[in-house]
């Protein structure tokens, strides 16, 4: 059995909090990713369930026995680190062997061992070689096969693919797919930057903020029932667009989210929204607009294909059907009430032009995460982890923002 149970777990350093009451239930043979800005406490919470960190206070039981006070090696864990740290004197063999060797395993078994592990991940043809002749990929395989040899009962990655090019992420990515696929039995926990990593590898995200667990589930729970304003912007890349204010209105919302795969362009000013494109991006297989429509950061609109859209031109769009999000001023999503929405006419008062043809945003009923219930079939073809991430995928300031906060209302679209 390798499910892990964590308690009101915290850790302190001196006065500094930086794990803040983790309760967390990892079945057996799951595959967690932890996921969070910078500095939440992704690797001190990876770090303390290997018990090269003490737990300041709270449980970690590992296969249903306490191990607070067991010491890392006997708590049949194997952990890898982004900076692989191979003896560089040693051959791939003798790296991978070297932990079985300290424990007197016999010849012939840590050869078995260091064969199959090789097998797994591919280094059958380096066995000989040194750390100095092997691809960065390849020294990665090598770490992870090290732990594999170790036959642990839990897994711990570190951001292990951080250090490699892009091809390579890729490919090694796809080697721990497979590797989790053979180790059916072995817990694997997964720290990343990474969203595709996250949304492809995951069987369930745990989102930290400041030290706290924000939300736990599954790749698409987390993208379409966010619990949070900031899991909401946390999952997916380009992040969710979030309108406030006059914008937010006619949703009866202090913010609506709107995914930038979930906004459509429509003709005549007939969308919720509108204003100038401040930038555009094409990628050949989608594009991304970036509109400034009043809000601090840029509106992010994605289209398949190539846009035709460019700086200076006024579009206008709208949330595709109901695939839009509503959170209260505490960014709690609103879980109650049916959104009657209000002619978008009203939002763009200050352009009769643009209102005579307002559309209104499609009512939806607003299911219990506070995301309106979205179809099944249309939440499955946007899985976000296809999709690479925009080169440029961040926020883009607006002129709001830079400069003067009042603001003249958009001119009218182009379509
Ligand atoms: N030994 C220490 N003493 C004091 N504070 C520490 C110590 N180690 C980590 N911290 C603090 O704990 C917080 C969490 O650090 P941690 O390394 O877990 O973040 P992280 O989520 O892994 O970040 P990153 O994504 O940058 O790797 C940070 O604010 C860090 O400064
Ligand atoms: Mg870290």
């Amino acid at each position: 059995m390798s499910d892990l149970k964590i308690t009101n777990l915290y850790k302190r350093y001196g006065n500094v909090e930086v794990l803040k009451d983790i309760n967390l239930d990892i079945n057996s043979g799951e595959f967690i990713v932890f996921v969070g800005p910078s500095g939440c406490g992704k690797s001190t919470l990876l770090r303390t369930i290997s018990g090269l960190e003490e737990i300041s206070s709270g449980a970690l039981e590992i296969g249903g026995r306490l191990v607070n006070d067991v010491a890392p090696s006997k708590r049949g864990i194997a952990m890898v680190f982004q900076s692989y740290a191979l003896y560089p004197h040693m051959t791939v063999f003798d790296n991978m062997a070297y932990s079985l060797k300290l424990q007197r395993i016999s010849k012939a078994e840590i050869k078995k061992k260091v064969e199959a592990a090789a097998d797994m991940l591919q280094l059958g043809p380096y066995l000989e070689r040194l750390p100095k002749a092997l691809s960065g990929g390849q020294r990665q395989r090598v770490a992870i096969g090290r732990a594999i040899v170790r036959n642990p009962q839990v897994f711990l990655f570190d951001e292990p693919l951080s250090n490699l090019d892009a091809a390579l992420r890729v490919a090694t990515r796809m080697e721990i797919a497979k590797l989790k696929e053979s180790l059916p039995d072995t817990t694997m926990i997964y720290v990343t930057h990474d969203q595709v990593e996250a949304m492809t590898l995951a069987d369930r995200i745990v989102v930290l903020k400041d030290g706290v667990v924000m939300q736990v589930g599954t790749p698409m729970e987390l993208y379409d029932t966010p619990q949070s304003l900031f899991v909401a912007g946390f999952i997916g890349s380009p992040k969710m667009n979030f309108m406030t204010g006059k914008h937010a209105e006619s949703y009866k919302a202090h913010t609506v989210g709107v995914r930038p795969e979930h906004m459509k362009i429509t003709p005549n000013g007939s969308g919720v929204w509108s204003g100038k494109v401040i930038y555009s991006e094409n990628l050949g297989s989608d594009s991304y607009i970036y509109v400034d429509i009043g809000e601090e950061e840029a509106v992010i609109v994605r289209q398949d294909g190539k846009t035709p859209y460019h700086a200076g031109d006024t579009i206008s769009f709208a949330p595709e059907a109901d695939l839009y999000h509503r959170f209260d001023e505490t960014g709690s999503p609103i879980t109650t009430g049916v959104v009657t929405p209000v002619k978008a006419a009203s939002i763009r008062s200050a352009n009769p032009a643009n209102s005579a043809k307002g559309g209104a945003p499609d009512a939806g009923v607003v299911g219990s995460a506070g995301a309106v219930a979205m179809p099944a079939s249309k939440t499955s073809a946007k899985k976000p982890a296809a999709k690479v991430a925009s080169p440029k995928a961040g926020t883009v300031k607006t002129a709001a923002a830079r400069k003067a906060p009042a603001r003249k209302a958009p001119a009218k679209p182009k379509a």
